[in-house]
Protein backbone atom coordinates (compact mmCIF):
# COMPACT_ATOMS: atom_id res chain seq x y z
CA UNK A 1 0.00 0.00 0.00
CA UNK A 2 1.26 3.52 -0.87
CA UNK A 3 1.41 6.03 2.23
CA UNK A 4 -0.39 9.24 0.98
CA UNK A 5 1.95 12.10 1.01
CA UNK A 6 1.30 16.21 1.47
CA UNK A 7 3.44 18.18 0.28
CA UNK A 8 3.18 22.27 1.13
CA UNK A 9 4.60 24.58 -1.76
CA UNK A 10 5.00 27.55 -0.04
CA UNK A 11 6.31 29.14 -3.37
CA UNK A 12 7.67 32.56 -3.16
CA UNK A 13 5.92 33.50 0.14
CA UNK A 14 6.61 34.33 3.19
CA UNK A 15 9.36 36.55 5.62
CA UNK A 16 11.29 34.50 8.40
CA UNK A 17 9.21 35.28 11.32
CA UNK A 18 6.34 33.58 8.55
CA UNK A 19 7.84 30.80 7.97
CA UNK A 20 8.92 29.91 11.39
CA UNK A 21 5.36 30.64 12.85
CA UNK A 22 3.82 28.46 9.60
CA UNK A 23 5.86 25.81 10.81
CA UNK A 24 5.43 25.95 14.52
CA UNK A 25 1.44 25.66 13.54
CA UNK A 26 1.96 22.86 11.30
CA UNK A 27 4.14 21.17 14.07
CA UNK A 28 1.59 21.84 16.97
CA UNK A 29 -1.11 20.30 14.73
CA UNK A 30 0.62 17.23 13.46
CA UNK A 31 2.92 16.12 16.18
CA UNK A 32 2.56 12.15 15.40
CA UNK A 33 1.55 12.06 11.85
CA UNK A 34 0.22 8.15 10.81
CA UNK A 35 -0.68 6.47 7.50
CA UNK A 36 0.47 9.87 5.83
CA UNK A 37 3.75 11.63 5.08
CA UNK A 38 4.42 15.35 4.82
CA UNK A 39 6.42 17.48 3.78
CA UNK A 40 7.44 21.56 3.56
CA UNK A 41 9.05 23.40 0.72
CA UNK A 42 9.35 27.06 1.93
CA UNK A 43 11.31 29.16 -0.53
CA UNK A 44 15.40 29.09 -0.06
CA UNK A 45 15.51 31.24 1.56
CA UNK A 46 14.10 30.26 4.74
CA UNK A 47 15.19 26.11 4.17
CA UNK A 48 17.60 26.76 7.23
CA UNK A 49 15.24 28.22 9.79
CA UNK A 50 12.19 25.77 8.74
CA UNK A 51 14.74 22.83 8.92
CA UNK A 52 16.39 23.46 12.14
CA UNK A 53 12.25 23.63 13.31
CA UNK A 54 11.32 20.05 11.98
CA UNK A 55 14.41 18.77 12.90
CA UNK A 56 13.71 15.61 14.49
CA UNK A 57 10.44 16.04 13.90
CA UNK A 58 8.41 13.56 11.42
CA UNK A 59 7.83 16.34 8.74
CA UNK A 60 10.20 16.67 6.21
CA UNK A 61 12.41 19.74 4.37
CA UNK A 62 12.00 19.88 0.45
CA UNK A 63 13.06 22.56 -2.03
CA UNK A 64 10.96 24.20 -4.54
CA UNK A 65 13.66 24.07 -7.55
CA UNK A 66 17.38 23.19 -7.96
CA UNK A 67 19.87 23.30 -10.45
CA UNK A 68 21.56 19.61 -12.27
CA UNK A 69 25.41 20.72 -11.72
CA UNK A 70 27.10 20.57 -8.16
CA UNK A 71 28.73 23.53 -8.27
CA UNK A 72 30.53 25.97 -10.39
CA UNK A 73 29.61 29.47 -12.32
CA UNK A 74 26.14 29.54 -12.49
CA UNK A 75 25.02 32.82 -10.98
CA UNK A 76 21.56 32.43 -8.65
CA UNK A 77 21.02 28.93 -8.88
CA UNK A 78 21.39 26.33 -5.99
CA UNK A 79 22.64 22.65 -6.33
CA UNK A 80 21.27 19.60 -5.14
CA UNK A 81 24.70 19.15 -2.68
CA UNK A 82 23.50 22.57 -0.98
CA UNK A 83 19.71 21.58 -0.50
CA UNK A 84 21.53 18.12 0.98
CA UNK A 85 23.38 19.96 3.43
CA UNK A 86 20.69 22.06 4.77
CA UNK A 87 18.50 19.04 5.56
CA UNK A 88 16.28 18.53 2.62
CA UNK A 89 14.75 15.33 1.26
CA UNK A 90 12.93 16.09 -1.50
CA UNK A 91 12.71 18.73 -4.60
CA UNK A 92 9.71 19.80 -6.47
CA UNK A 93 10.43 19.57 -9.96
CA UNK A 94 9.08 20.64 -13.78
CA UNK A 95 6.84 22.72 -11.66
CA UNK A 96 4.36 24.69 -14.40
CA UNK A 97 5.65 28.02 -12.86
CA UNK A 98 8.84 27.20 -13.64
CA UNK A 99 8.34 25.88 -17.04
CA UNK A 100 6.56 28.60 -17.99
CA UNK A 101 7.95 32.25 -16.22
CA UNK A 102 11.71 30.66 -16.59
CA UNK A 103 11.37 28.77 -19.62
CA UNK A 104 12.27 25.27 -17.99
CA UNK A 105 12.42 22.55 -20.69
CA UNK A 106 11.84 18.94 -20.54
CA UNK A 107 15.60 18.53 -20.87
CA UNK A 108 16.27 20.93 -17.99
CA UNK A 109 13.66 19.42 -15.97
CA UNK A 110 15.50 16.04 -16.66
CA UNK A 111 18.75 17.07 -16.03
CA UNK A 112 17.64 17.87 -12.44
CA UNK A 113 15.62 14.60 -11.94
CA UNK A 114 19.31 12.78 -12.14
CA UNK A 115 21.30 15.32 -10.46
CA UNK A 116 18.46 15.28 -7.33
CA UNK A 117 18.15 11.38 -7.42
CA UNK A 118 22.55 10.87 -8.03
CA UNK A 119 22.22 13.16 -4.44
CA UNK A 120 20.24 10.93 -2.59
CA UNK A 121 17.14 13.36 -3.08
CA UNK A 122 13.73 12.33 -4.35
CA UNK A 123 12.44 14.83 -6.80
CA UNK A 124 8.87 15.25 -7.10
CA UNK A 125 8.07 15.50 -10.84
CA UNK A 126 5.35 17.25 -12.05
CA UNK A 127 3.37 16.85 -14.87
CA UNK A 128 0.03 18.80 -16.09
CA UNK A 129 -1.90 20.22 -19.11
CA UNK A 130 -3.36 23.83 -20.05
CA UNK A 131 -6.85 24.43 -20.31
CA UNK A 132 -6.15 24.93 -23.92
CA UNK A 133 -4.25 21.84 -24.29
CA UNK A 134 -7.55 20.33 -22.42
CA UNK A 135 -10.03 21.80 -24.93
CA UNK A 136 -7.77 20.30 -27.62
CA UNK A 137 -8.22 17.01 -26.19
CA UNK A 138 -3.92 16.92 -25.72
CA UNK A 139 -4.10 16.33 -21.81
CA UNK A 140 -3.04 12.81 -22.01
CA UNK A 141 -0.47 13.66 -24.78
CA UNK A 142 0.77 16.35 -23.34
CA UNK A 143 1.17 14.72 -19.11
CA UNK A 144 2.62 11.50 -20.85
CA UNK A 145 5.24 13.89 -23.22
CA UNK A 146 6.72 15.75 -19.99
CA UNK A 147 6.72 12.02 -18.13
CA UNK A 148 8.60 10.33 -20.63
CA UNK A 149 11.02 13.35 -21.09
CA UNK A 150 11.34 14.11 -17.48
CA UNK A 151 12.17 10.36 -16.63
CA UNK A 152 14.64 9.90 -19.63
CA UNK A 153 17.62 7.76 -18.96
CA UNK A 154 16.12 7.19 -15.77
CA UNK A 155 16.78 3.63 -14.51
CA UNK A 156 13.66 1.43 -13.11
CA UNK A 157 15.53 1.51 -9.62
CA UNK A 158 15.19 5.24 -10.03
CA UNK A 159 12.00 5.91 -11.48
CA UNK A 160 10.77 3.74 -8.85
CA UNK A 161 12.54 6.27 -6.07
CA UNK A 162 10.58 9.06 -7.82
CA UNK A 163 6.88 11.18 -6.78
CA UNK A 164 4.99 12.75 -9.39
CA UNK A 165 2.78 15.13 -9.05
CA UNK A 166 -0.55 15.96 -11.77
CA UNK A 167 -0.86 19.48 -11.60
CA UNK A 168 -3.32 21.17 -14.14
CA UNK A 169 -2.50 24.40 -14.90
CA UNK A 170 -6.08 25.62 -15.11
CA UNK A 171 -6.15 24.41 -11.52
CA UNK A 172 -3.10 26.22 -10.19
CA UNK A 173 -4.57 28.89 -7.94
CA UNK A 174 -7.88 29.41 -9.83
CA UNK A 175 -9.62 28.10 -6.79
CA UNK A 176 -11.46 25.80 -9.45
CA UNK A 177 -9.75 22.11 -9.03
CA UNK A 178 -9.70 18.85 -11.10
CA UNK A 179 -12.98 17.07 -10.10
CA UNK A 180 -11.62 13.87 -8.54
CA UNK A 181 -13.20 11.99 -11.42
CA UNK A 182 -11.18 13.98 -13.68
CA UNK A 183 -7.82 13.79 -11.87
CA UNK A 184 -8.29 10.16 -11.30
CA UNK A 185 -8.55 9.56 -15.03
CA UNK A 186 -5.26 11.09 -15.69
CA UNK A 187 -3.62 9.61 -12.04
CA UNK A 188 -4.77 6.35 -13.82
CA UNK A 189 -3.19 6.85 -17.34
CA UNK A 190 0.10 8.16 -15.54
CA UNK A 191 0.42 4.64 -13.63
CA UNK A 192 -0.22 2.94 -16.94
CA UNK A 193 2.79 4.94 -18.68
CA UNK A 194 4.60 4.18 -15.94
CA UNK A 195 4.51 0.49 -16.41
CA UNK A 196 5.39 1.20 -19.89
CA UNK A 197 8.60 3.07 -19.09
CA UNK A 198 9.95 1.34 -16.22
CA UNK A 199 7.22 -2.19 -15.03
CA UNK A 200 4.12 -3.08 -13.34
CA UNK A 201 5.71 -3.27 -10.13
CA UNK A 202 7.55 -0.03 -10.36
CA UNK A 203 4.52 1.81 -11.49
CA UNK A 204 2.46 0.60 -8.54
CA UNK A 205 4.96 1.54 -6.16
CA UNK A 206 5.43 5.07 -7.05
CA UNK A 207 2.72 8.24 -5.73
CA UNK A 208 1.38 10.27 -7.97
CA UNK A 209 -0.03 13.08 -6.02
CA UNK A 210 -2.79 15.86 -7.50
CA UNK A 211 -2.04 19.33 -7.13
CA UNK A 212 -4.13 22.49 -8.40
CA UNK A 213 -7.03 24.35 -5.53
CA UNK A 214 -6.39 22.00 -3.05
CA UNK A 215 -8.28 23.06 -0.11
CA UNK A 216 -9.73 21.65 3.16
CA UNK A 217 -13.03 21.15 1.67
CA UNK A 218 -12.17 19.33 -1.20
CA UNK A 219 -8.89 17.24 -0.21
CA UNK A 220 -10.78 14.41 0.76
CA UNK A 221 -12.91 13.17 -2.10
CA UNK A 222 -9.54 13.81 -4.04
CA UNK A 223 -7.66 11.62 -1.69
CA UNK A 224 -10.37 9.15 -1.68
CA UNK A 225 -8.95 8.34 -5.40
CA UNK A 226 -7.47 5.22 -5.32
CA UNK A 227 -4.88 6.60 -7.80
CA UNK A 228 -4.28 9.77 -5.88
CA UNK A 229 -1.67 8.99 -3.18
CA UNK A 230 -1.75 12.95 -1.70
CA UNK A 231 -1.59 16.48 -2.39
CA UNK A 232 0.78 19.11 -3.78
CA UNK A 233 -0.95 21.52 -1.95
CA UNK A 234 -0.01 25.67 -3.02
CA UNK A 235 -1.87 28.74 -1.23
CA UNK A 236 -3.98 26.54 1.09
CA UNK A 237 -0.50 25.22 2.78
CA UNK A 238 0.31 28.94 3.98
CA UNK A 239 -2.55 28.50 6.58
CA UNK A 240 -1.32 25.99 9.28
CA UNK A 241 -4.45 25.12 10.40
CA UNK A 242 -5.80 24.69 6.94
CA UNK A 243 -2.79 22.71 5.77
CA UNK A 244 -3.19 20.39 8.55
CA UNK A 245 -6.63 19.44 7.80
CA UNK A 246 -6.01 19.18 4.26
CA UNK A 247 -2.95 16.01 6.02
CA UNK A 248 -5.62 14.90 8.00
CA UNK A 249 -8.30 14.38 5.19
CA UNK A 250 -5.50 12.40 3.14
CA UNK A 251 -4.45 9.89 5.71
CA UNK A 252 -5.65 6.43 4.93
CA UNK A 253 -9.10 5.81 6.16
CA UNK A 254 -8.80 3.68 9.92
CA UNK A 255 -5.32 5.84 10.80
CA UNK A 256 -5.27 8.75 12.68
CA UNK A 257 -2.67 11.90 13.12
CA UNK A 258 -2.52 11.94 16.84
CA UNK A 259 -1.87 15.28 18.25
CA UNK A 260 0.56 14.92 21.04
CA UNK A 261 -1.47 16.18 24.13
CA UNK A 262 -4.69 15.76 23.12
P1 LIG B 1 -2.56 26.08 -5.49
O1 LIG B 1 -2.80 25.04 -4.42
O2 LIG B 1 -2.38 27.46 -4.94
O3 LIG B 1 -3.56 25.98 -6.60
O4 LIG B 1 -1.13 25.71 -6.15
C1 LIG B 1 -0.89 24.42 -6.54
C2 LIG B 1 0.54 24.28 -6.84
O5 LIG B 1 1.04 24.85 -7.79
C3 LIG B 1 1.35 23.45 -5.94
O6 LIG B 1 2.60 23.20 -6.47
Amino acid sequence: MRTPLVVANWKMNGTLAGARGLTAGVLDGLRRPRGVEVVLCPPFTALHVVGELLSGSPIALGAQNCHWESAGAFTGEISPAMLVELGCRYVVLGHSERRKEFGESDEHINRKMHAVLAAGMTPILCVGETAEERRQGLTFATVEGQLRAGLAGLRNAAIGACILAYEPVWAIGTGVNATPAQAAEVHAYLRGRLAEVASKEVAQRVRVLYGGSVKPDNAGALTAEPDIDGALVGGASLNAQGFVTIVKKATHKGVTVLRGDS
